[in-house]
């Protein structure tokens, strides 16, 4: 059973933290690994536009870089309505670790929508010789 009030709260308070200066956009995201451990990420901006990193991919650059690769659940949060989904290059990062990942989106309104990535990224790349 996934806690999806703790999982989004995590990501409403990682959005806190988010370094968004020049798009005044705060985006927070959690994720969930099958061991049961939540990592947290903001997105962080930078001068240098291109080199911004969304929220999604810290959570998830986190949690590899600590060892956890196999993920349950995948929350974000913004104050977007509707709710913001993740962008192209973030399923597309999450999806190297698997397509049953569940994803929730919600925003300031309490308005929350739910999918796996497969429905979002049916068709995406793997890398094949
Ligand atoms: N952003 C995210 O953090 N996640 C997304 O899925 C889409 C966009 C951030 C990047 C940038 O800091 C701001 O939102 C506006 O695009």
């Amino acid at each position: 059973m996934i806690d999806w009030d703790e999982l989004i709260e995590s990501a409403e308070s990682a959005a806190r933290n988010a370094y968004a200066v020049y798009s005044d956009f705060k985006v927070g995201a959690a994720i969930l690994t099958v061991e049961g451990k939540i990592f947290t990420g903001c997105n962080i901006e930078n001068s240098s536009y291109g080199l911004t990193v969304c929220a999604e991919r810290v959570a998830v650059f986190k949690a590899v870089s600590e060892g956890f690769r196999d993920f349950k659940a995948l929350t974000v949060y913004s104050e977007a309505i509707p709710p913001a989904r993740p962008c192209g290059a973030c399923l597309q990062a999450l999806s190297e670790f698997g397509s049953d990942i569940e994803i929730l989106c919600g925003n300031s309104k309490g308005e929350k929508d739910r999918f796996n990535l497969r429905k979002l990224l049916p068709e995406g790349f793997t890398f094949k010789k």
